[in-house]
């Protein structure tokens, strides 16, 4: 086979969680542009109505809900009305999460830290689930995709804070990654995780007010420069498709060289 036919997802299924925007929209367009029909949920009605808009324009099948992926029963109804839409699922990105508050530890409310957690890493377990339940049920396997970042192994040093509560949340992402890829292989479900620098999207707009923590992560960044948000098209593609076939269990990092210093 010709190595570029190895990247084409034609005739594949993919759900996008988090797709409204950011990271998210731009997976959601490559794996589109891949060949793929996609589903995405959001929080976001407007913004996910109009990304599901662009997709339709690409020629593909897409939906979008308006839904909340730390409520298990949104997840249960919106992963029925997929397969009941678009037939099935074969791919599954989990991508939705949130910043930190950038408050010190000993100032963190317990129901902050909960919402993070629940936000950042428990979602991945409760969409996971579901949708792998759905890959095994058919027999005919799965890739999944989460989203981690280099505070999996980093605390982040770029606020006054150091944002503790996202750095454990993600850390948990990258061990639900090797976990999910464990108890899945025996189904032919592969599961990796795409470990981002600091990109360029809404997440980090509040700390990009500060010429300081731009400065600092800079000096941080052996590129010298954040991610474009249509940076993460090709990683996502490649580990969607059959081009990285014998790879599960890997944590990707893209972070333009950070987590070298
Ligand atoms: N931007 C970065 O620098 C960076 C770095 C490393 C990792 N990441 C991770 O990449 C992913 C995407 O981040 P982004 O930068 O595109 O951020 P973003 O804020 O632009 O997009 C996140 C999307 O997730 C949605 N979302 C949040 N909570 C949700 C919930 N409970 N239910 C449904 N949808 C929800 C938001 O509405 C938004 O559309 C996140 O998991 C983030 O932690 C981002």
């Amino acid at each position: 086979m010709n190595v570029l036919d190895l990247f084409k997802l034609s005739g594949q299924t993919a759900l996008v969680t988090g797709g409204a925007r950011g990271l998210g929209r731009q997976m959601a367009l490559a794996l589109a542009e891949a060949g793929a029909d996609v589903a995405i949920c959001d929080r976001l009605p407007t913004e996910g109505h109009a990304v599901a808009a662009e997709l339709a324009a690409l020629g593909r099948r897409s939906c979008f809900a308006q839904v909340d992926v730390t409520h298990p029963p949104a997840i249960d109804a919106f992963v029925r009305q997929v397969v009941a839409d678009l037939g099935k699922i074969d791919i599954l990105v989990n991508n939705a999460g949130m910043p930190s508050d950038g408050l010190a530890l000993e100032e963190e409310p317990d129901d902050a830290w909960q919402r993070m957690l629940d936000t950042n890493l428990s979602s991945m377990f409760y969409v996971g689930k579901r949708v792998a339940r759905q890959m095994i049920d058919r027999g005919q396997g799965g890739v999944i995709i989460n989203l981690a970042s280099i505070n999996a192994w980093v605390i982040s040093n770029i606020t006054p804070r150091h944002n503790v509560p996202y750095c454990v949340a993600k850390a948990g992402v990258a061990q639900l990654t090797r976990g999910m890829a464990t108890d899945w292989a025996p189904y032919n479900i592969r599961v990796n995780a795409i470990a981002p620098g600091t990109m360029l999207t809404a997440q980090t707009a509040a700390s990009r007010q500060h010429p300081e923590i731009v400065a600092r992560i800079l000096a941080n960044t052996p590129m010298k420069r954040y991610g474009e948000e249509e940076e993460i098209k090709g990683l996502v593609v490649y580990l969607a498709s059959p081009a990285s076939s014998f790879m599960t269990g890997s944590v990707v990092v893209m972070d333009g060289g950070t987590t070298l210093w």
